[in-house]
């Protein structure tokens, strides 16, 4: 794709009270940690009429009875279900991504496939998928799993998990039910059908879906690990990666590393979006934003640990020691941690207010131009096809990047100021995946004709996707 022809995609990672682990204690917050439909449903209209991408809903389920105290501390993290979230919210929207995280450890690839083809159909080809698999001890127990899974084995398992379900989703032509024929009473015509018939490592699965392929063919299919085998994982099944930088070079290795694993799946570099997180304070001056952060750091509570890592043995005002075990869990992140840690020479108090913040994400501080001038430079020098945004505090922080920084990006021509596309994947101008056992049994000239203008699409002619309307 020309850099003319390219849109830098948004996306909002929404938490209850923001990312910022003091975000719920912060002055002038007052509500409780309810789950409370209403807000995230506004935010979610919010978001839509800034003609965002997509309205992420992350998910780390469970939690341990045995660590209360600790707890207690971390408010905000306790909210809605994402599928059954979503689906109200695809009730109140009508053009932006939902994408919900669900977790490959903890279900079947029968059940995931279903709820989201009924995500999709409910949304009228809106739905996307975060496929996580991390693997807390704390939230296995609450599965009854005594056993921690291996970093690689936990992505194998996510790998065959996906075809699995791809599978459920490929086992229905996308016109199958669409010519009942009353008279000869057959509701469809089984050469439409393609059972599953799956026997692998750690599934096994015989039969059929029971709703129609996903509008979309398959939800858009998202990935946040950064890892080497996470990113080999984006490389194969993603389609857009949740991915984290601190600095452009940073990010530019990682863009120009996943897009160039792509090549050996078949696939072509602009088959997968990179969306890195930005950490954004936005206000009219440099001071203003300044003052609202640091508010927020006044707050912090140092005792919480830092990413994962047990820092309770060693002094704040020292450094993070080199051999301080780490968990198998978010590996990835936590070397650019360290990296950082000695790159900057920070004391582990500093890391705290630095990488438990933004969580490892850019940070920036300052007015509407400063956080559009990154954003563009990230996207042109290719860090970044997009961002997803990580508001410290909510709903504030995203209403002020709405407020100030979308219009600014609009008229640099940077994002849409209409929405184009029939789908979330024709937004993001991302290819409909054809069903690779479709022979064509009912193949009408008007479907055929449908589906022919959305395998134009993918080719990167906005003009021809958004023609291809009519689905909903
Ligand atoms: C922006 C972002 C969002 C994430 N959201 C979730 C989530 O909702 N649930 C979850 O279990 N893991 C989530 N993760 C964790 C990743 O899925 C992954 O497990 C983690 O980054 C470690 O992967 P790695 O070992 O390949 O580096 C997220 C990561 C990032 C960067």
């Amino acid at each position: 794709m020309t850099q003319q022809q390219r849109r830098l995609a948004l996306n909002v990672f929404f938490m209850r009270f923001g990312h910022h682990p003091a975000a719920w204690r912060s002055p002038g917050v007052t509500a409780t940690g309810r789950p409370d439909l209403g807000y995230w449903v506004g935010m979610a209209k919010l978001a839509e009429a800034a003609k965002f991408d997509t309205f992420f809903v992350a998910d780390f389920i469970g939690r341990s009875g045995d660590k209360l105290k600790q707890l207690s501390r971390s408010g905000g993290s306790f909210q809605f279900e994402p599928l059954t979230l979503l689906s109200t919210i695809a009730a109140h929207t009508q053009h932006i991504g939902l994408v919900a995280t669900v977790n490959t450890n903890f279900s079947e690839p029968y059940n995931i496939a279903r709820q989201l083809a009924s995500l999709d159909h409910i949304s009228g080809g809106r739905a996307g998928w975060n496929v996580v698999s991390s693997y807390k001890e704390d939230t296995a127990k609450n599965f009854g799993i005594k056993e921690l899974r291996g970093h690689g084995d936990r992505y194998e398992r996510a790998e065959e998990f996906v075809a699995v379900v791809k599978a459920y989703w490929d086992s229905w032509d996308d016109d199958a039910y669409d010519h009942p024929d009353r008279e000869g009473n057959q509701f469809f015509d089984p050469r439409a059908a393609h059972p599953v018939k799956h026997t692998g490592e750690y599934f096994s699965a015989d039969g059929l879906l029971d709703i129609a392929r996903p509008l979309q063919g398959y939800p858009v299919l998202v990935q946040a690990g950064n890892s080497d085998t996470g990113r080999e994982f984006a490389a194969k099944v993603g389609e857009m990666t949740y991915s984290s930088a601190t600095s452009l070079d940073v990010a530019q290795a990682y863009y120009a590393d996943v897009k160039g694993r792509l090549a050996k799946y078949g696939r072509d570099p602009d088959d997968i979006k990179i969306a890195p997180g930005i950490s954004v304070v936005v206000a009219e001056t440099d001071q203003e934003a300044q003052d609202k952060f640091q508010s927020l750091q006044d707050a912090v509570d140092f005792s919480q640990g830092l990413m994962g890592l047990d820092v309770s043995a060693y002094p704040l005002d020292g450094p993070l020691p080199d051999d301080i075990p780490i968990p198998e869990n978010g590996r990835g992140r936590i070397q650019q941690l360290m990296e950082l840690g000695k790159r900057e020479n920070l004391t582990i108090r500093q890391l705290i207010l630095k990488f438990s913040v933004a969580k490892g994400h850019v940070q920036v501080i300052g007015t509407p131009k400063k956080v559009a001038d990154l954003m563009e430079q990230w996207f042109v020098e290719r860090g970044a096809d997009g961002f997803n945004v990580v508001p410290p505090l909510l709903p504030g922080g995203f209403e002020d990047f709405v407020r100030l920084v979308v219009p600014l990006l609009q008229r640099r021509g940077l994002v849409r100021q209409e929405y184009d596309g029939d789908s979330f994947r024709e937004n993001l101008r991302l290819k409909r995946p054809a069903n690779p056992h479709t022979v064509g049994v009912h193949r009408s000239a008007a479907t055929a004709a449908s589906i022919d203008r959305e395998d134009a699409a993918v080719a990167g002619d906005a003009n021809v996707a958004s023609a291809a309307g009519g689905r909903r």
